[in-house]
């Protein structure tokens, strides 16, 4: 099964009553496990997680800390690309990964994390720091 193939598998368990967009997410470890993330609405919206962000701490809160790359489904003729605050999480636990997106329909596309988030803001930054 590729990574891809786990990303819509996952994205079966998304728990979206309130936005119906079922999102899917597979997180490649390199330790070869696969973890997978749906997103988690909540009737108080802002609470809503998104599949990303699901997999990404689910993989680290079972101790995994080096990752190889992610895939994300959703069922959309333009692929779906991770939010914002995703794209800034997968940078802080991931690096310059490379990150897969397709959709239901044979469509498929990978890019780098750096290509999604130009110009990160990272830990070096803080470590620079003079203040
Ligand atoms: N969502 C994700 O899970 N990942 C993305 O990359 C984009 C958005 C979810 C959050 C919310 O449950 C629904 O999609 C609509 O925004």
């Amino acid at each position: 099964m590729t990574l891809t193939e786990h990303a819509i598998e996952a994205r079966k368990n998304a728990y979206a009553p309130y936005s119906k967009f079922l999102v899917g997410c597979a997180l490649e470890c390199d330790d070869g496990t696969i973890i997978h993330g749906c997103n988690v609405e909540s009737a108080s919206y802002g609470l809503t997680i998104c599949a990303e962000r699901t997999a990404l701490v689910k993989a680290i809160s079972d101790g995994k800390r080096i990752f190889k790359a992610i895939a994300i489904a959703a069922d959309t003729d333009q692929l779906t690309p991770p939010c914002g605050a995703c794209r800034q999480l997968i940078w802080e636990l991931c690096g310059d990964i490379p990150v897969l997106l397709t959709n239901l329909r044979g469509k498929g596309e990978q890019f780098h994390m750096l290509e999604l988030l130009p110009s990160p803001f990272g830990r070096e930054l803080l470590e620079d720091s003079l203040g």
